[in-house]
């Protein structure tokens, strides 16, 4: 399959006898996708029950004509003012009470039946009308769930909803109160409508009864997505796409995964290292026109899996954005990286998010692929030499990867209730083990928390996952490589609750976590050899064989040869040194990459990616800053 590059565009933004030109404009300029749609549903019902598709149908017969191939978007993340009139409760209210109003965008609450409803015509008209139109090739369903923090609500209808969808789980109030230990502090209900949203408490609610909201709310947003993706699917068999977010873990995107067809993602690099990512002031100068050199691939590598294999990038930043508290230019030459990255990833596609710079509105200071006078901006060039390579290089195709990574939604929420520690939380913790691996330039796959099967892998790494599944715990038992389990993993119950005996239950592994610290930023825990824990710190104990210890002589990794488990959050050389010294002992080839260097192998050729402000040198060979070198295997 040839990769393709695309192109966010919004004709309802330009005068009309500008589209052909600027269709014409995107196939010179390598283009072969547009995505038009996503935000328009004023100008396809400006009055309730009177749709407009004519200017639509134009829109999409000019670009098809020039030869694009339309994404077309479901505008559900911007109902009309009118629809406010219509359903008065359709707004979100955030955690302190108040509504979130209508004025941006994602003004509406995921619980709210009304407006499901209206969604679910919108997508059936649209899908009635353009579903086998010859110029629609995909479908993108709403845009970014959660994007503004809308996954949570705490509105009437999210009560109402919560109470029913506890009554559905629980069957009586007893086996909830018995569930979540309600005889704390005489939390008892007697009836499901007793039951509020875990919001205004006086000090902080029940985690039980917190982690059943978090489940309930991420469950709002599979649920709202597949009444668009069923609806979608009886008038086209154009593949359904949703386009997630960088570090989101609000809603299980496995379960909204399994409605769709194909994962995409948008990549905004530089504002995520500034907004988004922890790191020193060192780290965030060395990368500030970049990015972090991990993140992109951890999405890709989340996302590809998500997406069932298949992977897109449907926002591509392209130059400056708007929305991060600080917003330099990428370096030249990272316009064309990160797409070169998304493809050696497995990425189909990637996408430029936006043709041309708006000149009005929130997004005016966001640079596209054209100014806002429609000269080229500097990422049009990258785009258009990108276009050129990719005809010239046959298919990267992906392969087969021999670690892997284990990434549970479910613990993450667990996480963020009691974190026990200010600087606990399971994305961090889990790309903190993500980087490790990619630094020992690894192909890394990762894993969703009921995966069955790990006998592709050499090494697995899953930290911080509350429970295990039983599918999991089955595939560790068989497994013949090594997995490196925990900080923080198989330690709650599904009620985050301490379970007796006390976890982990690790087939044949005889280890457990008596007593848990949390360390704050100016302490460590130092360990034998050298190396050191941070944030986090379990006290094991049993018979398993010792691998590591701290100074102090407690246990820093148990188990056997095949199931061990790590004891805490180890600094980044710490990691380095035990994900080297598991390659060795696995016969794993593994590097010491230099520093904003990154690998990724496909099938075919192995591709060098150098995030590094300066020049790099890799096998001899000098890569530029922001060069992307492959040679073929
Ligand atoms: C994304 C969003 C786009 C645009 C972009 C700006 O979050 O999907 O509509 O707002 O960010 O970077």
């Amino acid at each position: 399959m040839k990769r393709t590059l695309g192109v966010c565009y919004y004709p309802e933004h330009w005068p009309e006898d500008q589209w052909a030109t600027d269709a014409a404009h995107m196939v010179d300029a390598g283009l072969s996708w547009v995505r038009i749609g996503e935000f328009a549903w004023q100008r396809m019902e400006a009055v309730p029950g009177t749709l407009t598709w004519d200017w639509l149908d134009r829109a999409i017969d000019v670009l098809g004509s020039a030869g694009l191939t339309v994404i077309l978007g479901t505008p559900t993340a911007t109902p009309p003012r009118w629809m406010l009139d219509k359903h008065p409760d359709m707004l979100a209210v955030d955690a302190d009470g108040r509504p979130r109003k209508f004025g941006s965008r994602r003004h509406y609450d995921f619980s709210h039946a009304g407006y499901r409803e209206e969604c679910r015509r919108i997508a059936r008209l649209m899908g009635e009308r353009y579903g086998k139109h010859s110029h629609v090739a995909a479908w993108q369903i709403d845009n970014e769930y959660d994007c503004h923090d809308t996954t949570l609500s705490y509105s009437d209808a999210a009560r109402r909803g919560f109470q029913d969808w506890l009554a559905q789980k629980y069957q009586s109030t007893d086996a909830l109160n018995r569930a979540w230990g309600n005889v704390f502090w005489s939390m008892d209900y007697d009836s499901f409508d007793q039951i509020d949203l875990p919001n205004l408490t006086v000090t902080e609610p029940n985690p039980a009864h917190v982690l059943a909201f978090r489940r309930y709310s991420s469950d709002q947003v599979v649920a709202f997505n597949k009444v668009q993706a069923d609806e979608l699917r009886r008038h086209t068999s154009a593949p359904l796409i949703h386009n997630y977010m960088g570090r989101i873990t609000t809603f299980d995107h496995w379960k909204v995964g399994a409605d769709l067809d194909i994962a995409s993602w948008d990549s905004y690099p530089i504002g995520f290292l500034s907004d988004r990512l922890e790191g020193s002031a060192k780290e965030k100068a060395k990368f500030l026109r970049q990015g972090h050199p991990d993140m992109q691939a951890f999405h890709h590598d989340l996302y590809r899996a998500v997406g069932k294999g298949r992977l897109w990038v449907m926002e591509q930043q392209p130059g400056p954005v708007n929305w991060a508290p600080y917003n330099p230019a990428p370096l030249p030459g990272m316009a064309r990286l990160w797409a070169w990255e998304a493809f050696a990833h497995g990425a189909e596609t990637v996408c430029y998010f936006r043709w041309r710079q708006a000149p009005f509105a929130q997004e005016q200071n966001h640079a596209g692929l054209l100014r806002p006078d429609s000269a080229p901006a500097p990422a049009l060039g990258e785009c258009r030499q990108v276009a050129d390579e990719i005809a010239n290089l046959p298919d990267v195709g992906t392969a087969q990867a021999q670690a892997a990574l284990v990434f549970d939604y479910e613990s993450a929420w667990g996480w963020d209730t009691q974190p026990q520690g200010a600087d606990f939380e399971a994305f961090r913790l889990a790309f903190a083990a993500y980087r490790a691996l990619r630094r020992a330039g690894l192909n890394i796959d990762i894993l969703p928390p009921d995966c069955a099967d790990l006998s592709a892998y050499k090494l697995v790494l899953a930290p911080g996952l509350m429970t295990i599944s039983a599918p999991l715990r089955g595939a560790l038992a068989a497994f013949k490589g090594t997995a490196l389990i925990g900080p923080r993993s198989d330690t709650k119950t599904d009620e985050l609750a301490i379970p007796n005996p006390l976890g982990p239950d690790l087939p044949d592994t005889d280890v457990s976590v008596v007593l848990t610290e949390s360390i704050p930023p100016n302490a460590k825990i130092k360990l034998q050899g050298g190396g050191t824990f941070r944030h986090w710190f379990e006290h094991l104990e049993g018979n398993a064989p010792v691998h590591l210890s701290t100074k102090a002589g407690q246990p820093a990794i148990m188990g056997g040869d095949n199931l061990r488990y790590l004891a805490g959050w180890p600094d980044d050389a710490t990691f380095d040194a035990i994900i080297g010294g598991l390659c060795d002992a696995l016969d794993l080839p593994s590097y010491t990459l230099p520093d904003g260097l990154r690998i990724r192998e496909t099938a075919t050729h192995r591709f060098v990616f150098n995030y590094a402000p300066d020049a790099q040198v890799w096998n001899g060979t000098i890569v530029p800053a922001a060069g992307v070198h492959w040679e073929a295997l």
